[in-house]
């Protein structure tokens, strides 16, 4: 099977390394032969290395897409435009595409999908969400005997790290963000990563698959972490949580339930245990029960694990003609999810308000609460050492989103209030 790559930057090489090391395995145990027909850069100097070791280099992808002798294109670059009319032009050319873009999917997914279908092609992308995790081919193939009821994530692992060493270092959001920069997990724009953005076109692309229907990632509710405070994290311990990053995916009768946010999660949920820059994902299916799948959800090796996984499935199927294209059902936007608004969810609640130290603040917030339908669980406030500035930690049994934005909003205008209220729900 003759394959283009674009793209040979950090997964790119990944890929190329793999497939030498393996190749032969490949080919002994398989009976598949990988073949490298040419790679694509910007830059005749990212080519260098790799025309050095003998492969054709181009810096431009139609070299590889007017290649008829080319059976797959390997889309690994990055970004959205310029991935877009590449992919769409090796499916109208015929050729299968594995990539490893999962904004461009979230985005585009949409005509790229059934145009795949229309033109018998394949287009896999385990490498899209969770780097070497086999999430994709394990909510497509291995647990289509189920349904899945619930999936709760950690697929960002920029986030993930940041919020570890917080919690392990008592360090300020800012404090880490900048060494998990420098570890290379992080997207081209770092808002992608801190914003929640990145988390939420992977969770799009996984609630579609759970629910077969399109999930739009400009409809999902998206809070990203840079808001989170060592404090917050702090006291989230005392309670007995750690706060986490997570994509969440609920079936709820004909509605989906789909949302990005930073969590407070129990200290023995199998999501707590999930540190540093690995990722997660845990889903409750009807016959299955609960299962979490883990690994390096980012990096070199990981990642292009994922990718040859796909071009070995390629060139399995083309070897024995077994395989079909997919059917694409779950990205077709005739098939959308409805997806339940924010306002309308219910969730336990974690509050932190900063008060002045007045008499009667406390009963003052309790009553905002409770005329919106909003039950304390519980209520924490340490020594008072600046009575500007007093923190109560309340948490709540659930209650109704719209509510609590109600009654957020109230107390954030009470004279007393001295700081914007923290809020974070639990998982
Ligand atoms: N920026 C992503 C992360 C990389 O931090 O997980 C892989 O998608």
């Amino acid at each position: 099977m003759r394959i283009g790559i674009i793209g040979v930057g950090t997964v790119g090489g990944g890929v190329i390394e793999i497939i030498e090391q393996k190749r032969d395995e490949f080919h002994a145990k398989l009976g598949v032969l990988l073949e490298i027909a040419g790679v694509v850069a910007k830059t005749e100097e990212e080519l260098a290395p790799f025309k050095a070791k003998g492969y054709k280099g181009f810096t431009d992808a139609n070299s590889l897409l007017e290649d008829d002798s080319i059976s797959v294109i390997c889309e690994l670059a990055g970004g959205y435009e310029l991935p877009f009319k590449w992919i769409t032009k090796a499916i109208e050319h015929g050729k299968n595409v594995v990539t490893a873009n999962k904004a461009l999917l979230a985005k585009h997914g949409s005509e790229i999908f059934p145009l795949a279908g229309q033109k018998k092609c394949h287009v896999l992308f385990e490498a899209a969400v969770g780097g070497g995790i086999p999430i994709i081919r394990t909510l497509q193939e291995a647990l289509v005997g189920n349904q899945i009821n619930s999936l709760s994530c950690i697929i960002n692992g920029t986030c993930n790290y940041i919020l570890t060493r917080m919690a392990a270092e008592g360090l300020s959001f800012e404090d880490v963000l900048k060494d998990a920069q420098k570890l290379g997990f992080a997207e081209a724009n770092p808002s992608f990563d801190i914003d929640g953005i990145d988390a939420a076109h992977k969770t799009a692309i996984l609630a579609s698959l759970c629910s077969g229907r399109f999930v739009d990632f400009e409809k999902i509710h998206i809070t990203g972490i840079s808001d989170i405070t060592a404090k917050d994290i702090k006291f989230v311990d005392e309670l007995g949580g750690v706060v986490r990053l997570l994509g969440l995916y609920n079936r709820t009768g004909e509605s989906v339930d789909v949302r990005v946010h930073p969590c407070i999660v129990p200290q023995e949920h199998l999501l707590a245990g999930v540190k540093y820059v690995l990722n997660a994902v845990y889903l409750q299916c009807d016959n299955l029960g609960p299962t979490l799948q883990t690994g390096a959800g980012a990096g070199k090796l990981p990642t292009a694990s994922a990718v040859v996984a796909d071009l070995v499935s390629l060139a399995r199927s083309t070897e024995t003609g077994h395989i079909e294209p997919l059917p694409m059902g779950w990205f077709q936007k005739e098939n959308s999810a409805t997806l339940v608004p924010i306002g309308e969810t219910s969730t336990r609640y974690y509050f932190r308000f900063v008060t002045k130290d007045n008499y009667g603040v406390l009963s003052k917030i309790a009553g905002i609460l409770g005329e919106n339908k909003i039950s304390i669980e519980s209520i924490l406030q340490k020594n008072i050492k600046n009575r500007e500035k007093v923190d109560i930690v309340v948490t709540t049994e659930k209650a109704k989103e719209s509510d609590v934005q109600t009654a957020l909003a109230k107390i954030d205008s009470l004279p007393e209030i001295s700081e914007k209220s923290r809020m974070l729900r639990f998982i």
